[in-house]
């Protein structure tokens, strides 16, 4: 198992170092344009080996040709957001570098997945996807992992239990249009309903849906890179060991809840060919047309691109 992380900042690193310690390959490459960057940090997290237990190679590289015959590259280059702006302020910058990485990535592996980091993310699913020429199965945006991650963390802190024990979706696409599933979302099986009052249970859907301006507002200078990096490598995992865990993730629709050729976050089996499975779940009216509002956003941000991929 080879991975790539292409992008050594914070997502890229903290991804790479992740899936080191967890030994889900046998060989990380971090690829960055910068140069020194990936190479001094991948050689720091190789001699963190001995320590931390891992015998993951880890190596750095400013060239492509070090990605060849990936079997799985993790794409988080790309601007990443200020104070101020939102995911679509990045399109158009962000557009050219996915159309480009992607591009390079292809003329070294021939059929690997791509799990998608960057913003706005859903659309650069779709940018990577259409440059790539890859089946949609093997184009994958991490997103929904993460605000479901952000939605779980602040329901543990609210009922003060483990995080373990909650279950949550929040779906559609990453972005203040995304849907959290209020109905499936439970306690050890308890409806999250019965525990807290809909007031909290309102206050929490809206810090969840603005998780990630709260953490651009305290850096000032960037973006979430640690929920963000494990949730991504959440994903790999279930890649790697073909676990055929259900995680929400951006992937290409066909028909499912109304929507058709769009990419957008719906829970998903990932496993070792990728998106195995699309889960249709039965959402209430008002939440179906929350995603398919959201999945119209993302359709439209698509459409403006066509003259730039
Ligand atoms: C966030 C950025 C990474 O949600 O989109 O934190």
């Amino acid at each position: 198992m080879k991975i790539t992380v292409i992008g050594a900042g914070n997502v890229g690193a903290t991804a790479a170092l992740r899936i080191a310690e967890k030994q889900l390959a046998r060989e990380v490459v971090l690829i960055d344009i910068v140069e020194g960057i990936p190479q001094g940090k991948a050689l720091d997290m190789y001699e963190s080996g001995p320590v931390a237990l891992f015998d993951t190679m880890v190596r750095g590289s400013n060239d492509y040709a070090d990605s060849s015959d990936s079997d799985i590259v993790l794409i988080t280059a790309g601007l990443a957001r200020k104070p101020g702006m939102s995911r679509e302020d990045l399109l158009m910058k962000n557009t050219a570098i996915i159309k480009d990485v992607t591009t390079q990535v292809m003329k070294y592996s021939s059929n690997p997945i791509l799990i998608m980091v960057s913003n706005p993310l859903d659309v650069m699913t779709f940018v990577a996807h259409t440059v790539s020429g890859l089946k949609p199965e093997r184009v994958i945006g991490m997103a929904g992992v993460l605000d479901t991650a952000r939605f779980r963390s602040f329901i543990a802190e609210a009922l003060n239990v483990s995080m373990q024990d909650i279950n949550a979706f929040v779906l559609g696409g990453h972005g203040d249009s995304m849907v959290p599933v209020v109905k499936y979302t439970n306690v050890a099986g308890i409806p999250l309903t019965e525990l807290l009052p809909m007031e909290t249970i309102n206050s929490i859907v809206e810090r969840t849906k603005n998780g990630g301006i709260e953490i651009v507002n305290h850096l000032k200078t960037g973006s979430a890179f640690y929920a963000p990096a494990a949730s991504a490598v959440e994903m790999i995992e279930s890649i790697v060991k073909d676990r055929k865990r259900i995680l929400p993730c951006t992937t290409c629709l066909g028909g499912q809840y109304g929507i058709n050729n769009v990419f957008c976050g719906v829970p998903v089996k990932l496993g070792k060919e990728g998106v195995e499975q699309i889960l249709e779940i039965n959402l209430a009216d008002n939440e179906l047309k929350a995603l398919q509002a959201s999945a119209a956003i993302v359709e439209k941000n698509c459409k403006s691109l066509a003259s730039a991929i």
